[in-house]
């Protein structure tokens, strides 16, 4: 592994219900370095945002959770941890598919899920530990679709495969990966805020563009124009007002 410490202490379970559970877990028991990486290719009941649910085959597809320690971050900047970590997730499905295909556009769907072109591709759930309004721990919980290539009630998904027409090493992709979130989060680290936040504004899925939503059971016409610095999706309506969002008040159609 090309990494300082992402990834040097990687726990690997054989099948677990969820990984950012088991890792959550464990920090209640012990203090695991900063970096460790719980695994499985065997993901039984994984979860995603809003209480929804992540659904893998096994042995298809990348399931891994990330624990570290942003202590210098305080609680009104959870949102950096979101941009650090999509914009890895991005750039590696970029470094994959770029150039494989003119048409793949890689953009991340505020607020973070990774999309190619018109499906998702990958999914992120960060859980954060806050004591006395810092970051104590984060556990960053990616799952990535690499080999699976029928995705039954999910028909906005798509994988590495799909796309590809390839098969890929989990654990190439797997190391890649972490290679891209040491990368963004020495990034953050070193407080190169202005570098974060204009690639995830580059990567942001229909930024600029007007699209339908749906707000209080209203539908309306938006233009995406960026994020708060606590990580509201900001835009522009139709009679010029501008408007911010939280994840429960808005709805992508
Ligand atoms: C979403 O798109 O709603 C987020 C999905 C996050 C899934 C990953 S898979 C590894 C980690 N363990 C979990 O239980 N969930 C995350």
């Amino acid at each position: 592994m090309k990494t300082l410490f992402v990834g040097q202490n990687s726990i690997h379970i054989e099948s677990v219900d969820s990984t950012n559970s088991y890792a959550s877990e464990m920090l209640r028991q012990i203090a695991l370095p900063e970096g460790s990486v719980v695994y499985t290719f065997n993901q039984q009941k994984g979860r995603g945002q809003r209480g929804s649910s992540w659904e893998s085959e096994p042995n298809m597809n990348v399931a891994l959770s990330l624990v570290l320690y942003p202590k210098f971050l305080a609680s009104d900047k959870q949102f950096l941890l979101t941009k650090t970590a999509s914009l890895a997730v991005a750039d590696l499905m970029s470094e994959i598919l770029d150039g494989r295909h003119k048409n793949y556009r890689v953009k991340i769907k505020w607020p973070n899920d990774i999309y190619v072109n018109e499906r998702k591709i990958a999914g992120i759930l960060i859980e954060n530990t806050l004591r006395e309004s810092l970051i104590q721990n984060s556990v960053i919980g990616i799952g990535l679709n690499v080999n699976q290539v029928e995705f039954g009630s999910s028909i906005k998904a798509v994988s590495l495969a799909e796309l590809t027409g390839k098969e890929f090493s989990l654990m190439q992709v797997q190391e890649r990966l972490l290679e891209f979130l040491e990368a963004r989060y020495l990034q953050l680290k070193a407080n190169k805020l202005e570098t974060l936040d204009n690639a995830y504004l580059e990567r942001l899925y229909r930024k600029g563009v007007w699209a339908e939503y749906i707000s209080s059971g209203q539908t309306f016409e938006g233009k995406i124009t960026g994020v708060s610095s606590t990580g509201k999706l900001r835009m522009e309506l139709t009679n010029s007002e501008v408007r911010e969002f939280d994840m429960r008040e808005i709805v992508f159609t």
